[in-house]
């Protein structure tokens, strides 16, 4: 036998399983491709803003050219909104870029990174990737333990991943207990807060977390351009800390990591407050109305202050790979989250009502067919 390419640390990764492409579904069920319903992956149901489109239009013409490697603009943009200096901003190619990055550049093969069990797979990928140990903490009702994870951080420890809202479980985590988090993490230990979803938060969950920023040397925010912006196919996300952090990362960031197309849409996506505004109703609606329904057919649901809700579909090990197919036979795609520990369960994205309905109607057939 020949010996294997690559250390096995790498060849024992489960690749990051993506939601079902509209076409691959179509293909293999012999469906429509126009009928389909596509809530598997978090998307904003509404595309992508009209502000962001003309942007990226008129970003076509100078296409023939590399990107603008420090993103002046959007860096500008953002360093206004959030009220920092612009070298306190790191950009991605999408906020999972930012997640490998910060691995990457903060810890060694030999060191440990700690993140919650049910959190975002990602964690679990970028340390893996490195070879590096995960320290998976238990989950206390699907969503963090804090006192747990900061009593998980040993010597070794480099690195904690917190998911505020969480995916795929959609729990969240008061700021104040964050805040009483970070008076506690060692300052040699860096704390990613992964914010994807926080354009969701109801107003009166919101916190500060920039403001941490400021006091926390050792505190990286994370957010994305893909969720309440609609712009999951660009590919933009940004990291703020302080610049000793930042410029650690900048160190290990492709210099070409975000794309010109991306940097216009995401200044003008993050202008459009009223885009923003509107993708937050329409989340709530939906909401209430498959919470509704899952209320009406007795199924349980963990509370999500994300654009998606976890379901359990049945008791038994099989239940979410079961009506998973069931549903994606009527052309709903959701995300069985067995990868996750939760075969009993599945993640829905809020869509829009009519895709909201349709899922409905399809659940409740499979729930009698399954
Ligand atoms: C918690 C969380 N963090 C980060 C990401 C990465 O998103 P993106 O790379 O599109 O910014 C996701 C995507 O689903 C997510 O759920």
């Amino acid at each position: 036998m020949t010996t294997p390419f690559g250390p096995s640390y790498v060849r024992q990764i489960a690749p990051y399983v993506a939601g079902k492409p509209i076409s691959e579904v179509a293909r293999e069920f012999g469906l429509d491709e126009a009928k389909i319903v596509k809530l598997a992956s978090n998307e904003n149901p509404l595309g992508m803003p009209e502000s962001a489109k003309r942007a990226m239009a008129e970003a076509v013409a100078e296409l023939g050219r590399y990107p603008d490697s420090n993103a002046f603009e959007l860096k500008a943009a953002l360093s206004a909104r959030y009220d920092v200096p612009a070298d306190w901003i790191t950009l991605g190619n999408g906020s999972n870029d930012i997640l490998e990055i910060a691995a990457h550049a903060l810890v060694e093969k030999s060191q440990a990174i700690v993140y919650a069990q049910y959190s975002f797979a990602v964690y679990a990928l970028a340390t893996q990737g490195l070879g590096a140990r995960a320290i998976v903490v238990p989950a206390v009702n699907y969503g963090h333990d804090l006192d747990a994870m900061l009593a998980a951080i040993d010597a070794d420890t480099r690195l904690v991943f917190v998911a505020n809202p969480n995916n795929p479980t959609g729990t969240f985590i008061e700021g104040a207990k964050i805040e009483a988090f970070l008076d506690k993490v060692p300052r040699e230990v860096v704390v990613v807060l992964d914010e994807a979803y926080t354009e969701y938060l109801p107003a009166e969950k919101r916190y500060d977390s920039i403001a941490w920023v400021r006091r926390y040397p050792n505190l990286l925010v994370s957010r994305t351009f893909s969720k309440a912006y609609g712009l999951a196919g660009l590919r933009v996300g940004f990291a703020i800390g302080q610049p000793e952090l930042t410029d650690l990362l900048n160190r290990l960031r492709q210099p070409f990591n975000v794309n010109s197309l991306a940097q216009a849409a995401a200044i003008a996506a993050l202008n459009d407050a009223e885009f923003l505004q509107q993708s937050a109703e329409l989340n709530a609606a939906g909401y209430r109305k498959l919470t509704a329904a899952f209320d009406r057919l007795g199924l349980e649901y963990v509370p999500s202050d994300g654009n998606f809700v976890l379901v359990r579909v049945g008791n038994d090990d099989g239940a979410g790979s079961r009506v998973n197919l069931a549903l994606l036979k009527q052309g709903v795609i959701v995300r069985p989250v067995g990868n996750y520990g939760l075969p009993q369960w599945l993640r829905v994205t809020i869509g829009l009502p009519e895709e909201n309905d349709a899922f409905i109607a399809a659940l409740e057939k499979s729930l009698t067919a399954a």
